[in-house]
């Protein structure tokens, strides 16, 4: 029997692909028979509304479950996603950087939380915001795995040195048992040079035990959130449905110590 996978999709770079990676990974986890719960550690909420959610009508989100105001699994909800549900969030979770600074073993909030809920599932994906505070570290924290979306651009490795020095950070006195799970190239252009190099710069600094996999540049990806839908439903037959069914399966088949 296997047991749970907390994965933290982070990289404090904004709109490199974090949330549609969650989304969709997750969504394919699901469509795999995989029992997943989404953790959107984000105040933008995307993944919330990527799920099918409507983020202004929530009553219970990550931020009433940060604050102690009820139990996680109050907060889980079921989305259009088969075998995926989600602690959502919204707006309020903005106030949580500041709130949760003065509380006790605030780092380690959202790992106390998941201890309640995680044997219920095989997958826990948290999309992180695109900063390196506390929301973050939580999700570090909780993890077993960070998963780092890159995308093929320009100042791409920009950022991913910040990114590893924060994770040595948290390996060294917060949770020695992270590991780095991989990279996602996203919104990757075989037609240019660029997408290509970017691949070939970051793969250099990889360590054999982590995989990478690339998510090209596909419409109809962009289109799927704007109707609350993964591309699973959106586009099952897309290039993005299958690029995310080949990354669900490395998730699947990555085995660990
Ligand atoms: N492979 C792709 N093909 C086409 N569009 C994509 C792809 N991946 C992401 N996008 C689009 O790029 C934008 C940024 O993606 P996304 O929201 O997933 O990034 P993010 O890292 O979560 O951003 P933030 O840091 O703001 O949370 C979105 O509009 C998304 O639809
Ligand atoms: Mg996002």
């Amino acid at each position: 029997m296997s047991k749970v996978r907390v994965i933290a999709v982070v990289n404090q770079k904004g709109g490199v692909g974090k949330t549609t990676t969650v989304v969709n990974l997750s969504a394919c986890l699901g469509e795999a028979g995989k029992k997943v719960l989404v953790i959107d550690a984000d105040a933008q909420g995307n993944t919330t509304s990527g799920l099918g959610l409507e983020k202004n009508k929530l009553e219970n989100t990550l931020y009433n479950v940060l604050l102690g105001e009820i139990s996680i699994s109050d907060a889980i909800q079921q989305t259009v996603a088969e075998n995926v549900d989600i602690v959502p969030s919204n707006m309020n979770l903005s106030g949580a950087e500041i709130e949760l600074v003065s509380l006790e073993d605030r780092e380690s909030i959202v790992k106390e939380n998941l201890s309640k809920i995680k044997n219920n599932y095989d997958f826990i994906v948290i999309d992180c915001p695109p900063s390196l505070g506390i929301v973050t570290i939580n999700a570090l924290v909780a993890a077993d795995t960070v998963l780092v979306p890159v995308q093929c651009e320009y100042f791409a490795l920009e950022g991913m040195e910040q990114l590893f020095h924060t994770i040595g950070l948290v390996q060294n006195n917060l949770n020695a048992d992270l590991q780095i799970e991989g990279v996602v190239f996203t919104m990757y252009d075989s037609r240019t040079n660029l997408s290509i190099e970017v691949v070939e710069e970051v793969k250099k600094v990889l360590k054999p035990d982590m995989y990478s996999a690339i998510i090209p540049r596909n419409v109809r990806l962009g289109e799927a959130p704007s109707y609350g839908l993964p591309i699973t439903i959106y586009d099952t037959k897309s290039k993005g449905a299958e690029s995310y069914r080949l990354l669900a399966e490395m998730v699947i088949d990555k085995e660990w110590k």
